[in-house]
């Protein structure tokens, strides 16, 4: 299987199935000298981990870090760094029907046809517990943006359907509203409805959608490498690559297509001293570069796919029409979970081009 390597020099490679006996990340080409420590780590990994709520699946893992290379006196050396952690609480047998009925809506029908083989055992690769590598990498990233002054956030701006009223307001504050609830939804009497259709739903054996908005602010102008590497594209390719995202907007996303050319540009202005924008469309790109603006990307979400209710499938084995009722333990809803991911990914994609942007220009 190829396609586990994602980034050109800050590269990663994530590892493991959801019930093997460990997940995790090589990180590779992360400058020297960063100050970088498990805490740091831990931190984000501790915002992805299941069992938190009742937004969350009841998988309880304690997802402690482990580092085993690349570090050295809280200090990175430039060398691979490689980041485990071990999976504690995976019940498999509720899985066993998996082998040959695959679910309506997740990838076990594409694995079994592709690969002729695969560890079913809770979705094995295509399960989110992939994405404590990625939570784990973006940490690193995240910490490596620091420096530079750029921070990353993300938050559920629609749930189920109920749409969340955000008003411009600043980053870690929004983040701060959102983390304080279970759907992680800054307008908190959004999240309480979210929560209570979330809890009906559940009780129907079914499953919510929605949307997650994700903002990096402090970004420099010039970032992205066009033409095939342009900013916009590979901030899309990375969050296309989450389970479950079915769509990514940037800016004003598929909006733009009802606007006027007029409505849709953002004017240049003088800004003490400095070029900036009146309004921010373009969601912080153009032409594949970062303009300096804040950048904008929204993800839809579909809902989970694994619904405790009878769903219509096929058996390989018989060659026939059968049932699956689905058991295991499941997200009622992904968006909540998917907050820190979506950061991470966004997070890999600016050092990574930061890291490009140094041999841009003499
Ligand atoms: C953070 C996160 C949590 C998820 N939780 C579940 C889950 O509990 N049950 C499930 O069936 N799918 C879950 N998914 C979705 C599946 O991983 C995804 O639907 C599957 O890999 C198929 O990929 P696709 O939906 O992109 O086609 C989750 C995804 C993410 C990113």
């Amino acid at each position: 299987m190829s396609g586990n390597t994602f980034g050109c020099i800050f590269r990663i490679t994530t590892w493991g199935e959801s019930h093997g006996r460990a997940v995790g990340v090589v990180v590779d080409g992360c400058p020297a000298g960063l100050a970088l420590s498990a805490a740091d780590i831990q931190k984000e990994l501790d915002r992805r981990k299941p069992g938190q709520s009742r937004a969350s699946t009841a998988r309880k893992e304690e997802d402690l870090v482990e580092i085993l290379s690349g570090i050295f006196q809280d200090k990175t050396t430039g060398t691979p760094i490689f980041l485990l952690v071990w999976n504690k609480d995976a019940h498999s047998s509720a899985y066993d029907q998996l082998l040959d009925r695959p679910r309506p809506g997740h990838a076990d029908y594409t694995y079994q046809m592709k690969y002729g083989i695969r560890d079913h055992r809770g979705g094995g690769r295509a399960s989110a517990r992939e994405t404590v590598g990625r939570v784990a990498a973006g940490a690193v990233a995240k910490k490596l943006l620091a420096q530079s002054g750029i921070t990353v956030a993300a938050y559920v701006t629609e749930l189920g359907g109920i749409k969340a009223e955000i008003p411009p307001s600043d980053l870690t504050i929004l983040s701060a509203q959102a983390e304080s609830n279970a759907v992680r939804c800054p307008d908190q009497a959004a999240a309480e409805r979210m929560l209570e259709r979330l809890d009906a739903v559940r009780q129907e054996g079914d499953s919510l959608g929605g949307m997650v908005e994700i903002v990096a602010e402090g970004v420099p102008v010039g970032l992205g490498e066009p033409v095939f590497d342009k900013l916009d594209g590979d901030l899309a390719r990375a969050l296309m690559s989450i389970g479950a995202v079915k769509a990514v907007e940037i800016g004003a996303g598929r909006e733009c297509a009802s606007l006027r050319g007029s409505e849709m540009n953002d004017p240049l202005i003088w800004q003490d001293g400095a070029v900036g924008f009146e309004s921010n469309h373009a969601g912080g790109i153009l032409g594949g570069i970062s303009t300096g603006m804040p950048i904008v990307c929204r993800i839809a979400v579909k809902p989970t796919p694994s619904i405790a209710r009878a769903q219509r499938t096929v058996d390989f084995a018989s060659g026939e029409a059968a049932e699956i009722e689905i058991k295991g333990r499941h997200d009622p809803a992904i968006p909540p979970r998917i907050v820190p991911v979506a950061e991470a990914m966004v997070a890999l994609v600016l050092a990574d081009h930061m890291l490009r942007q140094r041999a841009a220009r003499v």
